[in-house]
Protein backbone atom coordinates (compact mmCIF):
# COMPACT_ATOMS: atom_id res chain seq x y z
CA UNK A 1 0.00 0.00 0.00
CA UNK A 2 1.15 3.68 -0.53
CA UNK A 3 -0.04 7.05 -1.03
CA UNK A 4 -0.29 8.72 -4.56
CA UNK A 5 -1.31 12.47 -5.37
CA UNK A 6 -4.78 12.31 -7.60
CA UNK A 7 -3.16 13.83 -10.42
CA UNK A 8 -0.95 10.63 -10.61
CA UNK A 9 -3.66 7.87 -10.51
CA UNK A 10 -3.49 5.73 -13.33
CA UNK A 11 -5.50 2.44 -14.49
CA UNK A 12 -3.85 -0.49 -12.99
CA UNK A 13 -3.83 0.79 -9.32
CA UNK A 14 -6.53 -0.57 -6.96
CA UNK A 15 -7.83 1.29 -3.88
CA UNK A 16 -6.51 0.21 -0.79
CA UNK A 17 -8.75 1.95 2.04
CA UNK A 18 -12.15 3.44 1.38
CA UNK A 19 -12.46 7.28 0.65
CA UNK A 20 -14.77 8.55 3.13
CA UNK A 21 -16.30 12.39 2.96
CA UNK A 22 -17.96 13.14 5.79
CA UNK A 23 -18.67 9.59 7.62
CA UNK A 24 -19.95 8.86 4.29
CA UNK A 25 -17.87 6.12 1.75
CA UNK A 26 -17.47 7.76 -1.33
CA UNK A 27 -15.04 4.47 -2.85
CA UNK A 28 -15.01 1.44 -1.26
CA UNK A 29 -11.75 -0.29 -0.39
CA UNK A 30 -10.91 -2.94 -3.34
CA UNK A 31 -12.07 -0.29 -6.59
CA UNK A 32 -10.80 -1.04 -9.94
CA UNK A 33 -10.14 1.96 -12.28
CA UNK A 34 -10.32 4.42 -9.47
CA UNK A 35 -8.15 6.92 -12.01
CA UNK A 36 -11.39 7.65 -13.83
CA UNK A 37 -12.44 9.41 -10.89
CA UNK A 38 -9.80 12.10 -10.65
CA UNK A 39 -12.30 15.10 -10.89
CA UNK A 40 -14.66 14.43 -9.11
CA UNK A 41 -12.47 13.47 -6.23
CA UNK A 42 -10.94 16.87 -6.63
CA UNK A 43 -14.42 18.25 -6.82
CA UNK A 44 -14.24 17.02 -2.78
CA UNK A 45 -11.02 18.33 -1.92
CA UNK A 46 -9.30 14.91 -1.68
CA UNK A 47 -6.41 15.25 -2.76
CA UNK A 48 -4.57 11.66 -2.20
CA UNK A 49 -5.42 8.30 -1.95
CA UNK A 50 -4.17 4.82 -0.34
CA UNK A 51 -3.62 2.73 -3.39
CA UNK A 52 -2.44 -0.99 -3.59
CA UNK A 53 0.26 -1.59 -6.82
CA UNK A 54 2.60 -3.96 -7.99
CA UNK A 55 5.68 -1.94 -5.93
CA UNK A 56 3.36 -0.85 -2.76
CA UNK A 57 2.50 -5.09 -2.10
CA UNK A 58 2.49 -6.15 1.14
CA UNK A 59 3.82 -2.69 2.61
CA UNK A 60 1.70 -1.73 5.72
CA UNK A 61 1.67 2.00 7.25
CA UNK A 62 3.30 2.92 10.23
CA UNK A 63 1.03 4.45 12.15
CA UNK A 64 0.23 5.14 16.47
CA UNK A 65 -3.71 5.45 16.00
CA UNK A 66 -6.04 3.54 13.75
CA UNK A 67 -8.27 5.49 11.19
CA UNK A 68 -11.03 4.77 13.21
CA UNK A 69 -10.04 6.23 16.70
CA UNK A 70 -8.97 9.17 14.60
CA UNK A 71 -11.65 9.82 12.68
CA UNK A 72 -13.98 9.09 16.36
CA UNK A 73 -12.08 12.07 17.86
CA UNK A 74 -12.44 13.88 14.65
CA UNK A 75 -16.36 14.23 15.36
CA UNK A 76 -16.04 14.61 18.81
CA UNK A 77 -13.64 18.01 18.67
CA UNK A 78 -15.73 18.97 16.02
CA UNK A 79 -18.98 18.96 17.96
CA UNK A 80 -16.92 20.44 20.75
CA UNK A 81 -15.90 23.44 18.81
CA UNK A 82 -19.27 23.63 16.60
CA UNK A 83 -21.62 23.96 20.11
CA UNK A 84 -18.85 26.23 21.56
CA UNK A 85 -18.75 28.37 18.96
CA UNK A 86 -22.57 28.71 18.95
CA UNK A 87 -22.99 28.85 22.54
CA UNK A 88 -24.31 25.27 23.22
CA UNK A 89 -24.14 23.23 26.08
CA UNK A 90 -20.94 21.25 25.36
CA UNK A 91 -20.27 18.20 26.22
CA UNK A 92 -16.24 17.63 27.39
CA UNK A 93 -16.10 14.06 29.07
CA UNK A 94 -16.74 12.11 25.36
CA UNK A 95 -14.02 14.20 24.20
CA UNK A 96 -11.84 13.47 27.57
CA UNK A 97 -12.77 9.73 26.88
CA UNK A 98 -11.52 9.92 23.04
CA UNK A 99 -7.72 11.18 24.24
CA UNK A 100 -7.80 9.01 27.16
CA UNK A 101 -7.82 6.71 24.21
CA UNK A 102 -4.66 7.81 22.33
CA UNK A 103 -2.92 8.41 25.45
CA UNK A 104 -3.65 4.42 25.82
CA UNK A 105 -2.69 3.60 22.68
CA UNK A 106 0.49 5.71 22.36
CA UNK A 107 1.92 4.80 25.80
CA UNK A 108 1.33 0.71 24.26
CA UNK A 109 3.02 1.53 20.62
CA UNK A 110 6.81 -0.10 21.16
CA UNK A 111 7.35 0.80 17.38
CA UNK A 112 10.39 3.23 17.63
CA UNK A 113 9.49 4.94 14.25
CA UNK A 114 6.16 6.06 13.35
CA UNK A 115 4.46 7.65 10.63
CA UNK A 116 2.36 11.26 11.70
CA UNK A 117 0.87 11.85 8.24
CA UNK A 118 -2.71 11.49 7.93
CA UNK A 119 -4.75 11.99 4.86
CA UNK A 120 -7.37 15.56 5.40
CA UNK A 121 -9.95 16.60 3.27
CA UNK A 122 -10.33 20.14 2.89
CA UNK A 123 -13.41 20.87 4.48
CA UNK A 124 -12.69 19.07 7.60
CA UNK A 125 -9.24 20.03 7.78
CA UNK A 126 -9.53 21.67 10.87
CA UNK A 127 -10.87 18.72 12.69
CA UNK A 128 -8.47 16.50 11.34
CA UNK A 129 -5.47 18.54 11.96
CA UNK A 130 -6.71 19.34 15.75
CA UNK A 131 -6.75 15.36 16.32
CA UNK A 132 -2.93 14.58 14.50
CA UNK A 133 -1.67 17.70 16.63
CA UNK A 134 -2.95 16.07 19.55
CA UNK A 135 -1.49 12.65 18.36
CA UNK A 136 2.12 14.21 18.21
CA UNK A 137 1.69 16.43 20.56
CA UNK A 138 1.29 12.79 23.19
CA UNK A 139 3.63 11.23 21.43
CA UNK A 140 6.24 14.27 22.44
CA UNK A 141 4.55 13.94 26.04
CA UNK A 142 5.89 10.60 26.09
CA UNK A 143 9.35 11.34 25.61
CA UNK A 144 9.10 14.26 28.30
CA UNK A 145 8.23 11.04 30.82
CA UNK A 146 4.90 12.71 31.40
CA UNK A 147 2.31 10.62 33.16
CA UNK A 148 -1.00 9.89 31.46
CA UNK A 149 -3.47 12.14 33.44
CA UNK A 150 -0.97 15.05 32.49
CA UNK A 151 -0.91 13.26 28.67
CA UNK A 152 -4.21 13.95 28.84
CA UNK A 153 -4.66 17.61 29.55
CA UNK A 154 -1.71 18.08 26.80
CA UNK A 155 -3.75 16.03 24.53
CA UNK A 156 -6.97 18.00 25.61
CA UNK A 157 -5.55 21.08 24.92
CA UNK A 158 -3.61 20.24 21.52
CA UNK A 159 -7.10 19.19 20.12
CA UNK A 160 -8.18 22.16 21.29
CA UNK A 161 -6.16 24.33 19.95
CA UNK A 162 -7.54 25.82 17.12
CA UNK A 163 -11.02 26.29 18.34
CA UNK A 164 -10.53 30.39 18.49
CA UNK A 165 -10.39 29.82 13.65
CA UNK A 166 -14.61 28.85 13.83
CA UNK A 167 -15.08 32.39 14.82
CA UNK A 168 -12.77 33.69 11.46
CA UNK A 169 -14.62 34.13 8.58
CA UNK A 170 -14.47 31.11 6.60
CA UNK A 171 -13.36 33.48 3.37
CA UNK A 172 -10.18 34.49 4.95
CA UNK A 173 -9.04 30.69 6.29
CA UNK A 174 -9.87 29.53 2.79
CA UNK A 175 -8.00 31.81 0.89
CA UNK A 176 -6.02 30.68 -2.05
CA UNK A 177 -3.69 33.74 -1.83
CA UNK A 178 -1.63 35.39 0.42
CA UNK A 179 -3.19 37.05 3.22
CA UNK A 180 -3.48 41.47 3.71
CA UNK A 181 -2.35 42.78 6.46
CA UNK A 182 -5.81 43.62 7.65
CA UNK A 183 -6.62 39.86 7.37
CA UNK A 184 -3.36 38.09 9.09
CA UNK A 185 -4.74 40.85 12.15
CA UNK A 186 -7.68 39.16 12.54
CA UNK A 187 -6.24 35.66 12.29
CA UNK A 188 -4.55 36.32 14.68
CA UNK A 189 -6.82 37.24 17.27
CA UNK A 190 -7.80 33.34 17.06
CA UNK A 191 -6.07 32.19 20.05
CA UNK A 192 -7.15 34.94 22.71
CA UNK A 193 -10.58 34.50 21.02
CA UNK A 194 -10.46 30.50 21.49
CA UNK A 195 -9.03 31.02 25.16
CA UNK A 196 -11.93 32.91 25.94
CA UNK A 197 -14.19 30.60 25.08
CA UNK A 198 -13.33 28.25 27.78
CA UNK A 199 -13.13 31.03 30.61
CA UNK A 200 -14.67 30.20 33.40
CA UNK A 201 -15.45 26.42 32.77
CA UNK A 202 -14.49 23.96 34.94
CA UNK A 203 -14.60 20.57 32.91
CA UNK A 204 -11.34 21.31 31.47
CA UNK A 205 -8.16 22.23 33.51
CA UNK A 206 -6.50 25.58 33.39
CA UNK A 207 -3.38 24.05 32.23
CA UNK A 208 -5.04 22.14 29.40
CA UNK A 209 -6.33 25.35 28.15
CA UNK A 210 -2.73 26.68 28.00
CA UNK A 211 -2.22 25.49 24.31
CA UNK A 212 -4.97 27.33 23.26
CA UNK A 213 -3.57 30.77 24.08
CA UNK A 214 0.44 29.82 23.69
CA UNK A 215 0.00 27.82 20.77
CA UNK A 216 1.59 30.80 18.06
CA UNK A 217 4.28 32.16 20.67
CA UNK A 218 7.97 31.40 19.52
CA UNK A 219 10.62 31.11 21.93
CA UNK A 220 12.48 33.67 20.59
CA UNK A 221 9.45 36.08 20.92
CA UNK A 222 8.17 36.68 17.65
CA UNK A 223 5.04 35.00 17.87
CA UNK A 224 1.66 35.93 18.90
CA UNK A 225 -0.39 37.39 20.97
CA UNK A 226 1.79 38.03 23.75
CA UNK A 227 5.48 37.74 22.12
CA UNK A 228 6.53 35.32 25.18
CA UNK A 229 10.06 34.60 25.24
CA UNK A 230 12.01 31.04 26.06
CA UNK A 231 10.24 29.56 29.14
CA UNK A 232 7.74 32.42 30.18
CA UNK A 233 5.65 30.25 27.45
CA UNK A 234 4.40 26.86 29.10
CA UNK A 235 6.08 23.70 28.05
CA UNK A 236 2.43 23.01 26.80
CA UNK A 237 2.27 25.92 24.65
CA UNK A 238 6.04 24.89 22.83
CA UNK A 239 4.91 21.18 22.58
CA UNK A 240 1.98 22.29 20.52
CA UNK A 241 3.55 25.01 18.12
CA UNK A 242 6.25 22.66 17.35
CA UNK A 243 3.01 19.72 16.42
CA UNK A 244 1.21 21.97 15.08
CA UNK A 245 3.72 23.13 12.41
CA UNK A 246 5.33 19.89 11.61
CA UNK A 247 1.37 18.61 10.71
CA UNK A 248 0.26 21.84 9.18
CA UNK A 249 3.67 21.64 6.01
CA UNK A 250 2.93 17.95 5.98
CA UNK A 251 -0.63 18.44 4.96
CA UNK A 252 -2.08 19.75 1.55
CA UNK A 253 -3.33 23.33 1.94
CA UNK A 254 -5.19 25.21 -0.48
CA UNK A 255 -2.40 27.42 -1.01
CA UNK A 256 -0.03 24.64 -1.30
CA UNK A 257 0.67 21.19 -1.88
CA UNK A 258 2.20 19.13 1.24
CA UNK A 259 5.58 19.10 1.87
CA UNK A 260 7.65 15.95 2.20
CA UNK A 261 8.55 15.03 6.27
CA UNK A 262 11.96 15.02 5.12
CA UNK A 263 11.32 18.69 3.49
CA UNK A 264 9.56 19.96 6.91
CA UNK A 265 12.13 17.84 9.60
CA UNK A 266 14.67 20.29 7.40
CA UNK A 267 12.62 23.59 8.10
CA UNK A 268 11.72 22.81 11.70
CA UNK A 269 15.77 22.09 12.42
CA UNK A 270 16.67 24.98 10.50
CA UNK A 271 14.21 27.26 13.12
CA UNK A 272 15.01 25.12 15.89
CA UNK A 273 17.60 27.05 18.13
CA UNK A 274 15.09 30.26 17.11
CA UNK A 275 11.27 30.11 16.85
CA UNK A 276 11.50 26.64 18.27
CA UNK A 277 12.45 24.98 21.81
CA UNK A 278 15.06 22.21 20.30
CA UNK A 279 14.86 20.32 23.15
CA UNK A 280 11.39 19.79 22.02
CA UNK A 281 12.52 19.45 18.74
CA UNK A 282 14.73 16.25 19.72
CA UNK A 283 12.04 14.85 21.52
CA UNK A 284 9.70 14.94 17.69
CA UNK A 285 12.68 13.77 15.70
CA UNK A 286 13.77 10.80 17.81
CA UNK A 287 10.53 9.31 16.85
CA UNK A 288 9.20 10.22 13.61
CA UNK A 289 9.93 8.57 10.08
CA UNK A 290 12.01 10.99 8.10
CA UNK A 291 11.01 8.34 4.74
CA UNK A 292 7.63 7.10 5.65
CA UNK A 293 6.84 3.55 4.52
CA UNK A 294 5.29 3.64 1.03
CA UNK A 295 6.96 7.06 0.48
CA UNK A 296 8.98 6.60 -3.39
CA UNK A 297 12.68 7.89 -3.10
CA UNK A 298 15.41 8.08 -5.16
CA UNK A 299 18.73 7.13 -4.34
CA UNK A 300 22.34 8.47 -5.20
CA UNK A 301 22.80 6.33 -7.69
CA UNK A 302 20.08 7.21 -10.16
CA UNK A 303 17.98 4.03 -9.24
CA UNK A 304 14.20 4.51 -7.89
CA UNK A 305 12.80 2.46 -5.11
CA UNK A 306 10.14 2.39 -2.58
CA UNK A 307 10.03 2.62 1.28
CA UNK A 308 9.32 -0.59 2.93
CA UNK A 309 9.80 -0.70 6.57
CA UNK A 310 11.46 1.41 8.90
CA UNK A 311 14.95 0.55 10.74
CA UNK A 312 16.39 2.20 14.06
CA UNK A 313 18.00 4.85 11.64
CA UNK A 314 15.44 7.21 10.63
CA UNK A 315 17.02 8.30 7.47
CA UNK A 316 18.04 4.98 6.41
CA UNK A 317 15.38 2.49 6.19
CA UNK A 318 14.52 -0.61 4.11
CA UNK A 319 14.06 0.28 0.18
CA UNK A 320 12.57 -1.84 -2.93
CA UNK A 321 14.16 -0.67 -5.86
CA UNK A 322 12.07 -0.77 -9.02
CA UNK A 323 13.62 1.32 -11.57
CA UNK A 324 17.59 0.84 -11.88
CA UNK A 325 19.68 3.85 -12.65
CA UNK A 326 18.73 4.33 -16.35
CA UNK A 327 15.41 4.48 -15.37
CA UNK A 328 14.26 1.00 -16.61
CA UNK A 329 11.84 -0.48 -14.60
CA UNK A 330 12.87 -3.79 -13.10
CA UNK A 331 11.17 -7.19 -12.95
CA UNK A 332 12.09 -8.43 -10.02
CA UNK A 333 12.83 -5.83 -7.40
CA UNK A 334 15.44 -5.87 -5.22
CA UNK A 335 15.49 -4.83 -1.30
CA UNK A 336 18.08 -3.46 0.47
CA UNK A 337 18.04 -2.71 4.09
CA UNK A 338 19.78 1.28 3.52
CA UNK A 339 20.77 0.82 7.40
CA UNK A 340 23.39 -2.09 6.53
CA UNK A 341 24.72 -0.57 3.25
CA UNK A 342 27.61 2.36 3.55
CA UNK A 343 27.49 3.25 0.05
CA UNK A 344 24.13 3.52 -1.17
CA UNK A 345 21.92 6.87 0.10
CA UNK A 346 18.64 8.42 -0.27
CA UNK A 347 18.84 12.03 -2.17
FE1 LIG B 1 -3.58 28.34 15.35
Amino acid sequence: MRKVRIEKLTENMVLAKPIMYNGQVLLREGCQRIDKYKERLEEYGIMQVYIEDKISKGIEENKVISEQLQDECKEDVKEVIENITQNKAVDMAKLKTGIGNIVDRVLTNNNTLVNLFSLKVFDEYIFQHSVNVAVISIMIGKKLNYKKKRLIKLGLGAILHDVGKLAIPAEILKKPSSLTAKEYKIIKTHPEEGYKQFEGRFDISPVARIPILQHHERVDGSGYPEELKGEDIHEFGRVVAIADVFDALTSDRCYRQAWSVKKTVDFIKEQASKEFDDQIVDKLLSFISIYPNGEIVKLDDGSQAIVVEQTEDAYRPKVRIFKDKDGNKLNNFKEIDLSLENNIEIV
